[in-house]
């Protein structure tokens, strides 16, 4: 059978997601009851492979590997060949020799999916500069955890058209709910990806519209990790695109604020916009544990019934 790997929630079917989801939730409450006593996975090891710096990808998949009973080696190209120029495709072949899964962070989605095509073992995106599924099995586990289920209710993505947005379109998709996405002109998502999602998802430049009657608004930063010199132009263009307690009293009584961190807090986000109760965030960045540990279950071990 030809080798899964997860480089888009468009890699998994439906039903698959749905049945990650679920199984990250029974995961998180087992792990809550009875400690980290499920070690499906002694000395297997994930090969983690970070081209960009990071606190939430490397921690959680570390912890979910450690407490599986399987071990994750940290790999920069720092001080690995990668670094030197070793082609992606050798070290895909090299590293399945050795080890079960690998993920990887880096710039040029092409280049992960070089990599994945050489690979005999699952790959696991942990962010390009196109996608970030990872974070949206966490952020999708959040909303149905706190709100029951996610088809046909209505979330917003305020800001950049980014690698997070672009999994925000997937997970529309795939999970059947409604996406406004609220950016600045100049600043949308991909058309292609746009195009592909139909009319589950919605692009519009006025914050207030876009967020009224909303379930869920969610944001990110407004210059992603590689686009630090734009910074400045950045804050200008993205004026008027903070995301407020003013603005959230604007969508439904029950909605929802999500972050994938780290935020910007007086930037993409009021200073005490993190403190209000409708932001869950904390929440949110802990089921990156519980949902990558049902993803590496599920590429290495299949469907557990
Ligand atoms: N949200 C997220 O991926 O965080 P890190 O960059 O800290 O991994
Ligand atoms: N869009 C952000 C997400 C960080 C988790 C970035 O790519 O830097």
């Amino acid at each position: 059978m030809a080798t899964r790997h997860f480089l888009t929630l468009l890699d998994l079917t439906q039903d698959e997601l749905h049945y990650l989801i679920q199984r990250a939730i029974t995961i998180k409450s087992n792990l809550k009851a009875q400690g980290p006593n499920y070690t499906p996975l002694p000395n297997r090891t994930l090969a983690m492979i970070f081209e960009k710096s990071s606190t939430r990808t490397r921690v959680s998949f570390e912890t979910a590997m450690a407490q599986f009973g399987g071990h994750a080696l940290f790999l920069s190209p720092r001080d690995t060949q990668l670094g030197r120029g070793e082609p992606i495709g050798d070290t895909a072949r090299v590293l399945a020799e050795m080890v079960d899964a690998v993920m990887i962070r880096t710039f040029s989605h092409a280049g992960l999916e070089e990599y994945a095509a050489a690979s005999q073992v699952p790959v696991i995106n942990a962010l390009t500069d196109d996608y970030h599924p990872c974070q949206l099995l966490a952020d999708v586990m959040t909303w149905i955890e706190l709100r029951g289920r996610v088809q046909d209710r209505t979330a917003v993505w305020i800001g950049d058209g980014n690698n997070m947005c672009h999994s925000w379109i997937n997970a529309a998709r795939q999970f059947g709910f409604k996406l406004r996405v609220c950016c600045p002109k100049g600043y949308e998502p991909r058309a292609d990806i746009v195009a592909a999602a139909g009319d589950q998802v919605s692009i519009l430049h006025d914050p207030q519209q876009a967020v009224t009657d909303a379930d869920l608004v969610t944001t990110d930063v407004w210059a992603s990790m590689g686009q630090e010199e734009e910074q400045t132009k950045r804050e200008a263009d993205f004026a008027g695109f903070q995301v407020t307690e003013a603005l959230l009293d604007l969508t439904k009584e029950d909605a929802l604020f999500l972050h994938c961190l780290p935020a910007h807090r007086g930037e993409e986000i009021s200073t005490t916009l993190l403190d209000d109760p409708r932001a869950v965030v904390w929440q949110e960045a802990g089921n990156r544990l519980h949902a990558q540990k049902a993803l590496i279950e599920f590429l290495l071990l299949g469907k557990i019934s």
